[in-house]
Formats: C-alpha cells, structure tokens, sequence
C-alpha cells in the first residue's frame, strides 16, 4: 500500500522470465501504414531488446509501394526511432532492421503472394526461421478474406512437416453481426481455427491481464462478486485524442463499432465472467462467450432509453484548442458518426441479475483514463441517525487500466478526534512502486503469445459473433433513424449531458474522468 515501501511479491517484468520465441519470420501485411510504423514495429524491437525474439528470426514486410529492400529497412529505422516505446539501442535496432525484407503489391492481387512465397523462401533460408511464419494483417478489414485467400492459394498457410503457421487479424473483425460471421466463415475456409489468432490488444495490457488475477487468485474479491453485494459497475475507456488523420477510417466506422464490441467488452468479460475450469485458452473463451450470451438484447425502444450517442464540437483538450469533429479531415461536414457512445447493459444471469453495467467511450473527453469501478451497495446507514455524521462514502473498488495502473479500494473511515466524523479515504496499490514494468501498448505480449501458440488472450469466434449480436440491435435502430438523438458535447469536456441522464435516472452519478 502506499504508506510503506513495498515489497517485492513476484518478477520484477512480465516478461524477463520467459523463453525466446521458437525461430519464424513475420510477415506484415500493410508494413508501410500507421499500426505497423507506430505499435507493431516498436512491439517487436521491445521483444528484440529483452532477448525473446530467436536468433533466427526475419520480417517480411508487405505494403503497395514499391521499394527495396533498403529504402524500406530505412523508412523502418525512421519510424522506430520517432514512435519507440523505449530507448533505442543501436545495436538492437540493427540487428533488427538487416532481417527485414520488403515485397511491394496488392493485397487482393494473388501475384503478390507468389512473390511474397519466393522473398519468404529467401528470409526462411538465410535466417534459418525453420518455416515457422506468423502472417499479421494489419490491413483495412476489406483485405482480410482476400490475403487469407491468396496466401492460401500460394500454399503459405500449409503447415508441413513440423512448422506452424498462424495468422493475426486485426480489428475491427467484421462491422456488424452479419460481416463477422462471413469473415469468420471465409478465415475458416482456408484455416484451421489454431491457426487464427483475432487480436485485440487491450488482452495484452498487463492491467487487463491482472483482472483475473485480481478475482480468481485471492480468496477476498469473488465471495462478494455479485448480485449481492454489488451495486453497478462503471466502465469507462475515455480518450483525449481526437479522430486526428483517421477520418476515413473513423467517419465509416464511429465509437460504437470501433471500441465497444472489442475492448469495452473484453474489460465487460472479464470483470463479469464465471471463473473458468482452467487457465487454457478454450476454458477462458468457453466463459467470455457464456458472459455475451447472458447479455440482455435491446429492443429498439430500449436503444432509445438504454444507448447515448454523441458527437464532439469544437472544444480545448488540456488547454489545447480541438476543432469540431465535422471539421476534421475527411469527416462529412454534416456527419452523424458518433465520437462518444455510453450505454446501460443488463446480463441476465444468477450472478449478475439486476446489476447495471454501465459503459462508455469517446473521443476528446477531459482526460485519458480507462478503468473499471465496481460500486459496492451501502452500508446501512441507521447506526450513525444520531450521530454528527450525515453519510457515507461510496465503496468503489477501481481497476485502473490507463494511465493509472492502479487497484484502489475506497471505504470509510473515522477521522482522528473526540467527534464521530467518518470520511472516505482509499487504499491504492500501484504496479509501479511493485513492479518494475513500463506500461506497455499490448502488442508486445500479443506477439510473443502467438509465437509460442498461446491463444489465450486471443478471440474465439463464437464470442466475437456473440458480441456484435449485443450491438448489433443498435446498429440497426440508429440506421434506421439516422442522426435521431445524436447528443453534442464540447471537445476537452466529460461528455455529454444525456450520458449523465443515464445514470442519473437510476439516482447515481459517473464517476469522473478528469
Ligand atoms: C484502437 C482504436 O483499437 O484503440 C482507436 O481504433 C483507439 O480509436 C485505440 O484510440 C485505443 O487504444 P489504447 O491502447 O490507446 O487505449
């Protein structure tokens, strides 16, 4: 806790303990575009510097421009130098940078995969990579089935004679219901489900990690874990950043689709899952997907009631000055794409009936913060009636994921004197005064986990359809009202006020995210 020094409980990193990844290359399909240069790129010099990347190890970057070898291994080294996590050690960054091979084409061209077979052949000998290969798509969606297609056409997902091959997806997985279960149904065509291995990396945050851990390996959280005891849980993924040069993307795509089914409901899983029978990949997604299954799914009235969408305005994110969202390049000047979602869940089963669950998201808010607050239900209060004290403190237990990775327990307790005074103080543990670990994007652990063919803290199919089917019934309802009820907030604000409404109607409050 934070009024002593703390020990030492365990490693100090996640990852100093563990083994170098088995020898493959790494193919990355859309190596020149942002994801790679700014998180996959830096994800995997971070594995190179703590020493579990093989030696025999080489990335074969795939991009439309053409470039050679050279140029790309340069525009690489610019890249990492600008977006590194960590310090570049010259050393490391070149070993990396000379395995680094470059095949210029169209993802949906099959010729690109024919030359990709031959580089490929090329990296796997010179680097001895065994034939082990990971493919990731960091791709627009609308280049996954044809990449599958081809690389399976080119015979480069065969798995022969003792090599695997494995294939990352990138999100968003589909952009509703029907599009996942036609993707997935196109991926399997061509793969086997171990070979695919859906991404999202808020399960590579080390925070997100301990949410398990924090329930199912201390005896203290999961007895009151329920119906019981809980009040509501708040889950909060609020970002300063705006749409910046993602308009696009973003305009097409809005909050909804691109956090909810993904990250809010991977922290939404976790925080309501049932402890599963053991910490292996089917036994975790067996539970995930039983969480989905259990959540309520909103009439289209209730989409009305239950669901806040809204859009920023021009605004100043920490004194910084954020023009409107409809200003923004490549936005629709009268777009009704929602920048901020909120929303009231119900999961209908034994643990959890009759608990809210309230999420929200957006973009431009006050601050940067994503965690989970359980509100615990309150004490009664008729023991203190004739006391000096008017009221309690609210119990919360946080989960802080981003930027405070942090576990605070907040309860009540007497302030120091002759007078019965009762105040609400809090209890932090944060990983940095026991862990000796830099936050990390996710991409890192998600990498190395996929090289050693862990899936983990990857998706299942199932419950990726499973949570497209809970928003899907708001995909539609706004569809067929387009722009009817779009809330406004200013940039640099706490949202806006019909997310407060939510709550507010149910007598409780946000919690705030400044
Ligand atoms: C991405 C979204 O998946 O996650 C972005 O597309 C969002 O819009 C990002 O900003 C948030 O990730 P993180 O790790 O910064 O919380």
């Amino acid at each position: 806790m934070t009024a002593q020094t703390p020990a030492r409980l365990g490693p100090a990193t996640a990852m100093e303990d563990a083994t170098p990844a088995p020898p493959c290359a790494i193919v990355i399909f859309g190596a020149a575009g942002d994801l790679a240069k700014r998180l996959l790129i830096p994800a995997l010099y971070n594995l190179a510097a703590r020493g579990l990347l093989s030696d025999r190890f080489a990335i074969v970057g795939v991009s439309r421009n053409a470039m050679s070898d050279e140029a790309f291994r340069a525009a690489i080294g610019e890249g990492l130098r600008e977006f590194a996590t960590e310090a570049v050690v010259p050393g490391v960054a070149d070993a990396l940078l000379g395995r680094l091979f470059h095949v210029a084409g169209d993802f949906a061209d099959a010729e690109t995969c024919r030359r990709l077979r031959d580089r490929l052949a090329v990296a796997t000998t010179r680097f001895e990579t065994d034939g082990n290969a990971l493919f990731y798509l960091a791709t627009p969606p609308s280049a996954f089935g044809p990449i599958v297609r081809n690389l399976g056409a080119a015979g480069l997902v065969r798995e022969e004679g003792g090599a695997w091959r494995r294939v990352i997806v990138e999100k968003p997985f589909g952009t509703d219901l029907p599009s996942a279960r036609n993707l997935n149904a196109e991926l399997l065509t061509v793969l086997g489900e171990q070979q695919i291995y859906r991404i999202d990396h808020y399960l590579g945050k080390e925070t997100v990690q301990n949410i398990m851990v924090a329930r199912f390996a201390n005896g203290l959280f999961e007895p009151l874990w329920n119906r019981n005891h809980i009040d509501h849980v708040q889950i909060t993924v609020a970002e300063t950043v705006s749409v910046e040069h993602r308009g696009r993307f973003y305009d097409a795509t809005g909050a909804l689709r691109d956090m909810v089914p993904n990250h809010l409901f991977q922290l939404l899983a976790l925080t309501a899952m049932e402890p599963p029978t053991c910490f292996d990949a089917d036994a975790v997604h067996t539970e995930k997907a039983k969480v989905f299954d259990a959540v309520h799914r909103f009439t289209p009235d209730e989409v009305g009631t239950h669901v806040v969408r809204a859009q920023y305005g021009a605004g100043a994110v920490k004194g910084k000055p954020v023009t409107a969202y409809r200003a923004a390049s490549d936005v629709a000047a009268d777009s009704h794409t929602e920048t901020y979602v909120a929303m009231l869940l119900h999961i209908d089963n034994w643990r959890w009936a009759g608990v809210p669950f309230y999420l929200r998201t957006g973009k431009s808010l006050a601050a940067r913060r994503t965690e989970i607050a359980i509100k615990f239900k309150q004490a009664p209060y008729s023991l203190f009636r004739n006391t000096p004290v008017e009221r309690l403190a609210q119990n919360f237990l946080v989960v802080g994921v981003q930027p405070d990775e942090a576990i605070a327990l907040q309860f009540n307790a007497k302030v120091p004197g002759p007078r019965l005074r009762i105040e609400g103080v809090r209890m932090v543990m944060e990983y940095k005064d026991y862990f000796n670990a830099a936050p990390s994007t996710g991409y890192e652990t998600l990498i190395y986990d996929c090289m050693m063919g862990d899936a983990t803290q990857f998706q299942r199919a199932d419950y990726v359809e499973a949570g497209w089917s809970v928003v899907q019934p708001i995909l539609d309802a706004w569809r067929a009202r387009p722009g009817d009820g779009l809330a406004a907030y200013a940039a640099g604000s706490e949202g806006p006020r019909e997310a407060d409404d939510l709550l507010a109607r149910d007598g409780r409050r946000w919690r705030s995210v400044a």
